[in-house]
Formats: C-alpha cells, structure tokens, sequence
C-alpha cells in the first residue's frame, strides 16, 4: 500500500492578476507546478502524484512534466480538471489506482512547502488520523462580517478568540476511503469546498492540525511572487 499525492493545478489564477494559469506562471524560472510536484516527490513515501491540469491543459501539462526530472520513484499522472477546486480534487481521485491507501491534497499554488511537513502530515495518517491538517496561528485579528452591504461598510458580527483559530494549508493528508466518502456524500452550494478537510467535517469524521510551515504559503497575489522569489533566491545561497 502507498501513499500518493493530488495536486490541483486546474485554476486560473485571477487573483494574480493576467497570464497564463497560475500553475504554469514561472518562479525563479520554474513553473509553479513543477516546483509543488518536487516537493511532494521530495518525500521518500510518496510514489505517485496525480496532476490535474487545467480543463483544457492536459496534454500540455504531460509535455511540461516530462521535460523536467523528478526522483526515480516517482510515478506521474495528469488528468483534466474541472470548473471549482472542490470538482478537480475529484476528478484526481478518481484516477487514485487500488493500491493507494493514503492521500494527500495539495494546492499547486503552495510550491514551497517544506519535506519536513509533508513528512509530519503523512506520519499523523499513517499513525491512525483520517484526516490531517497543516495549519499556523494567525498574526492578524480576524472579523466575522456580514458582507457585501454596499456603500464601501460591512457590519461586525463578532470577533473569534485569536488564540483559538489556525489559518490551514497544504497538503493535507487522508486515509482515502474517508477522503473518497467525503467527495461522493458530501455537497456545498456555489465554488464548493475551498478545502478538503471542511468536507471530511461534515460527513462527522475526527480533523487534526499539525504544524504548518510559513513556506507553505499559498501563492495568491502578485505580492506572494515577491516573497515567494525571496524565498527561493535565499534557498539558493
Ligand atoms: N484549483 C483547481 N481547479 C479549480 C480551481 C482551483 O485545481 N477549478 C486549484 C488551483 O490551481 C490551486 C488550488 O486549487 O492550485 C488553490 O486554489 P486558488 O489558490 O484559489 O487558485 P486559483 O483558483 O487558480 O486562483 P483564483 O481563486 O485567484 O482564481
Ligand atoms: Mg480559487
């Protein structure tokens, strides 16, 4: 039995602002996407990733993957992605062969994240949790807000306790029966589920956190290429 890891790649980006999809966007002269499939590759209990390129980028993805080198190990699939996050991690799992008993998910927008947590967030699943998070405490103080009511103001509904919120990243990391379960049962209205743990939630199924990485940074806003290069070029040194 192995452990594989999905990473979907099947977004545009929009938040970045023009180009091509976010995956493909270079960093320090690499995709994004190669540098979040060597991170998962980098840890040595990880024999298979599933790629999931944009809806329309399959081939074009296999082509970009296969001009780069990966550890001898790895075994590499790609298959199209779908219209939310939520539909392309499905569509990956659906490409999971038999032998696969543990599952991370990972955004291709989080290309640095560190072995060390990909590590630790494999261990707490091999070790008995089914559903396993990454996660940090936030720096910010966080509102709970009634949005959008126009004229520029929302009103405050209430402030949670600071010290009892963890901001989550990825990869998270399932046993795949509970994580597939989740996927087939579980239904949200509008973008769907922006993360997989929230749907494991929901069927009533025990979540931990682990400790996250600030390396494990999703790569959002054209500010987040600024950190992100920093991050890489002080790699290099
Ligand atoms: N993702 C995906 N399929 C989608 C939407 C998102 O595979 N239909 C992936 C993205 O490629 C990314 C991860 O989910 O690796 C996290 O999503 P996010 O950071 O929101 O990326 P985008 O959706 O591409 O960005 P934006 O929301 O700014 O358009
Ligand atoms: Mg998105």
């Amino acid at each position: 039995l192995r452990t594989a890891a999905v990473i979907p790649a099947a977004g545009r980006g929009v938040r970045l602002g023009p180009g091509a999809p976010k995956a493909l966007r270079a960093l320090g002269g690499t995709p994004m996407l190669i540098h979040a499939v060597r991170a998962m590759a980098a840890s040595r209990a990880v024999s298979l990733v599933v790629v999931v390129a944009p809806p329309d980028g399959a081939p074009e993805v296999r082509a970009l993957l296969d001009s780069h080198t990966f550890p001898e190990r790895t075994e590499l699939l790609v298959v199209p992605g779908g219209d939310t996050r939520q539909q392309s991690v499905s569509l990956g799992l659906q490409a999971l062969p038999e032998d696969v008993d543990v599952v991370l998910v990972h955004d291709a927008a989080r290309p640095l994240v560190p072995v060390d947590t990909v590590d630790t967030v494999i261990n707490a699943v091999r070790g008995g949790a089914p559903a396993v998070v990454p996660a940090l405490p936030l720096a910010d103080t966080v509102k709970e807000v009634r949005p959008d009511s126009g004229g520029g103001s929302e009103p405050v509904v209430g402030t949670p306790e600071r010290a009892r919120l963890r901001a989550v990243q990825t990869p998270q990391g399932f046993d795949r029966d509970t994580l597939v379960k989740a996927h087939e049962t579980v239904t949200f209205d509008g973008e769907g589920a922006t993360d997989d743990a929230g749907m494991v939630e929901r069927l009533g199924a025990p979540v931990v956190v682990v400790p996250g990485h600030e390396e494990a940074f999703k790569v959002t806003r054209p500010l987040d290429l600024v950190l992100a290069e920093a991050v890489l070029a002080r790699r290099r040194v």
